[in-house]
């Protein structure tokens, strides 16, 4: 599916984070409808290095890139080195940046800042010195306490949260300057669908609960599960998002959601449904009462006005296409 008339082939495209979820789904999507791009895969790939909350300090996993046949280069966004050889050795017509310390539990906030904000910057300055339109990873994290899913209301709660929102500033500082370039934030909701496998513990609960079905347990949802809503979203329309922004009506910061907020609850049913596995629900207490986010909606007006962007799959829809998915990675990698 194109989502646009741009012609991206003879085009050269970074995709920083390309070994993760969201950018291996990019590469792929350049490389099956645009064969003749030039696609760039920069991403710092995991090793057993983990943060002090346990989990792994880069979920770029080889796997997410199999059949791949553009160029990877294994690399730090920190590391000025590396970056100025992107620079120099590469025009870029278009930067997607993807990779980021994505976990929102990770408490090291110096390297989140490091590597959420300042890297950031240096990529914008690349994305400028090229004049390559740039698309970047914000998320609904920016609205943490916030009941308004509107971009300029946002009340990060969490250092990931926070370190988007500082990306969202530099963005509007840099775009308030005058630019040749395009610059557009998305502000991602919940997302789910192929290649978030390898995000382990952070991965969707779609997957998650999936598996646990697969397996015959009983899924477990915290008590109140079908009144905890949240705006689930299928990795299709992120890429139409994506793709989209490349020549926006307006530099700026765009939410990506369904506009649609659900449970988790509708999450077990609709895969216990497509999975034809009734094995239950179970109901436990939400620990994390007091700290936790009841319901994310995202309001899409701007997004729809200025990138023309509609999504296209309700909750049903993406579990419906990802289900077969979810039992391939169920066979090969969880059995
Ligand atoms: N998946 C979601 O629901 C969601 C929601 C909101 C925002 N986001 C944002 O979208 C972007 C992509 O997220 P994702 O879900 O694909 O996560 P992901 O963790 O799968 O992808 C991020 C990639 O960045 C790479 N990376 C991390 N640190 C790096 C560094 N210092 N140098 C080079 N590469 C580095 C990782 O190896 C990984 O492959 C992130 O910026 C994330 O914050 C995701």
């Amino acid at each position: 599916m194109k989502y646009t008339d741009i012609n991206f082939n003879n085009k050269t495209i970074l995709i920083t984070g390309g070994a993760g979820f969201i950018g291996s789904n990019l590469a792929f999507y350049f490389q099956n409808n645009y064969p003749d791009a030039t696609i760039v895969v920069f991403d710092m790939f995991r090793n057993a290095d983990t943060f002090s909350n346990g989990n792994l300090k880069s979920f770029g996993h080889f796997k997410n890139l199999l059949g791949f046949n553009g160029i990877v280069i294994s690399g730090d966004i920190n590391d000025k080195d590396a970056l100025k050889n992107l620079k120099q050795n590469y025009n870029f017509d278009f930067i997607f940046h993807q990779a980021a310390i994505s976990d929102t539990t990770v408490q090291e906030q110096d390297l989140m800042m490091k590597t959420n904000v300042n890297a950031y910057e240096d990529l914008l300055k690349i994305a400028i010195k090229h004049n390559a339109n740039m698309i970047y990873a914000s998320s609904a994290a920016t609205y943490g306490d916030s009941d308004i899913f509107e971009v300029g209301n946002e009340k990060p709660n969490n250092a990931y949260g926070f370190s988007k929102v500082m990306m969202d500033n530099i963005t509007t500082s840099y775009i308030s300057k005058g630019l040749e370039i395009s610059v557009v934030g998305l502000k991602y909701f919940n997302v789910y669908g192929p290649r978030e496998f390898f995000k382990n513990k952070t991965s969707s609960m779609v997957v998650q609960f999936g598996h646990q079905i697969l397996k015959g347990l009983t899924p477990k949802l915290f008590e109140g599960s079908d009144k905890i809503l949240r705006d689930f979203i299928y990795i299709e329309d992120i890429i139409q998002a994506n793709i989209k922004a490349c020549n926006p009506s307006k530099s700026g910061i765009y939410n990506v959601g369904t506009g649609n907020a659900r449970s988790f609850e509708d999450i077990v049913t609709i895969l216990q449904k497509e999975l034809e596995i009734d094995n239950g629900k179970e109901y436990i207490p939400n620990p994390f009462i007091g700290s936790y986010q009841f319901f994310t909606q995202a309001n899409i007006d701007t997004t729809k006005e200025n990138l023309n962007y509609e999504p296209q799959y309700s909750m049903e829809d993406g579990i419906k296409a990802y289900v077969s998915e979810i039992k391939r990675l169920y066979e090969t990698e969880v059995k």
